[in-house]
């Protein structure tokens, strides 16, 4: 299959609109990672979207939405916790897991009866949900496993002769997924964090909300998750990564003692001359929306220097930065050696 790129304008969201009417699956751009968008109630559409990222069956998808009417039949009730939650961060990149609707095929939901929303907040990706009148399933576009992609080649690399058309429409604007949240207990519970805090829930409920202890921990491959995408291998470049916990000076001489042959480093915006080896910065040292914002691409960078071993700086784990660490120590499978 010819896999066409298109700047977004006019004519480039009127075709994807068709396509995904057709059952077809689009790349499209969304504010935090770029989207593979498929009809959410076609079964086969959404098989497609499996079948192209070599995605597990039983992790499911997100529903996209462009206005609250489009709830009605995607969930089959709005529990209060998603309602304060959706007037305050819709659009944007919040996902809230509700019960279930019957407009909804269960290959979104991976057999679940519950169902991951967000409106996005990119124009373009709000435009084709508008224009098609089809609220679309969107996991991140990528190969399954591999880092999300932040800008329209990465589609194209991971997603070429796979789809019909990848829509451009620039480099993504938060850099990772969207936050999810479960209102279905009395007690919300933060499934993947994002750059919407839990302080910032917290604050717009007025009540507690927990964090999934798999956030911050390994997860048994056969042990039963809240969301099951937690239990797998994510964003991980081709190489493996380790992650060390410590100052500069520790860590500069812990790669010094331990490089191997095509070794290099993860660091932060000034420190890539430190090193006598390659250097990648993922962001500013104490702005965790710069370091959400490029550390999925700069795992990607590493990928394209043929790299084998890669030795990153540990990110905080309060605010933004817990949403920078969930997905740095995935793309090094929890190794974190303390320095
Ligand atoms: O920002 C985003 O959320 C991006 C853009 C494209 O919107 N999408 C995205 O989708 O990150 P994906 O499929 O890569 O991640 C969805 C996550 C998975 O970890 C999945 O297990 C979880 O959400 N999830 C989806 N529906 C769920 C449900 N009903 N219950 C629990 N977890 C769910
Ligand atoms: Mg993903």
């Amino acid at each position: 299959m010819e896999t066409k790129l298109l700047k977004a304008n006019e004519e480039s969201i009127k075709l994807a609109c068709e396509l995904i009417k057709q059952g077809e699956v689009v790349g499209v751009p969304t504010e935090t990672v770029y989207g593979l968008a498929g009809d959410c109630n076609n079964s086969d559409a959404i098989k497609k979207i499996f079948l192209a990222k070599g995605r597990p069956q039983d992790n499911p998808l997100i529903v996209h939405i462009s206005n609250m009417n489009m709830l009605n039949n995607l969930v089959s009730n709005v529990p209060t916790d998603a309602k304060i939650l959706a007037e305050k961060f819709w659009p944007g990149p919040l996902t809230i897991i509700m019960p279930k609707g019957k407009n909804i095929c269960d290959e979104t939901c991976a057999g679940l009866d519950s169902v991951g929303i967000r409106m996005p907040l990119n124009r373009v990706a709000r435009e084709i949900i508008e224009k098609s009148g089809i609220p679309f399933s969107a996991p991140s576009a990528n190969i399954s496993g591999k880092p999300s992609p932040t800008c329209a080649q990465d589609v194209y690399n991971d997603m070429k002769g796979k789809i019909p058309l990848i829509i451009d429409d620039g480099t993504s604007d938060a850099g990772i997924e969207s936050t999810v949240i479960s209102v279905l207990n009395e007690k919300p519970i933060i499934l993947r964090p994002g750059i919407i805090t839990k302080e910032m829930i917290e604050l717009a409920l007025g009540k507690e909300v927990l964090i999934a202890k798999e956030v911050t921990a390994g997860v048994e491959n056969d042990s039963k998750v809240l969301s099951p995408g937690m239990k797998y291998k994510h964003y991980s470049p081709n190489a493996e990564v380790i992650i060390l916990n410590g100052e500069i000076d520790k860590f500069i001489n812990y790669v010094k003692n331990n490089k191997k042959e095509k070794t290099a480093v993860l660091c932060y915006d000034g420190e890539e001359e430190l090193f006598d080896i390659p250097a990648i910065s993922y962001g500013k040292k104490d702005d965790d929306y710069s370091q959400a914002h490029n550390l999925f691409s700069s795992l990607r960078k590493l990928d394209e220097m043929g790299v084998t071993l890669v030795f990153a700086r540990c990110p905080k784990t309060s605010g933004v930065s817990l949403a920078v660490y969930n997905r740095l120590i995935r793309s090094a499978g929890f190794k974190v050696i303390n320095i």
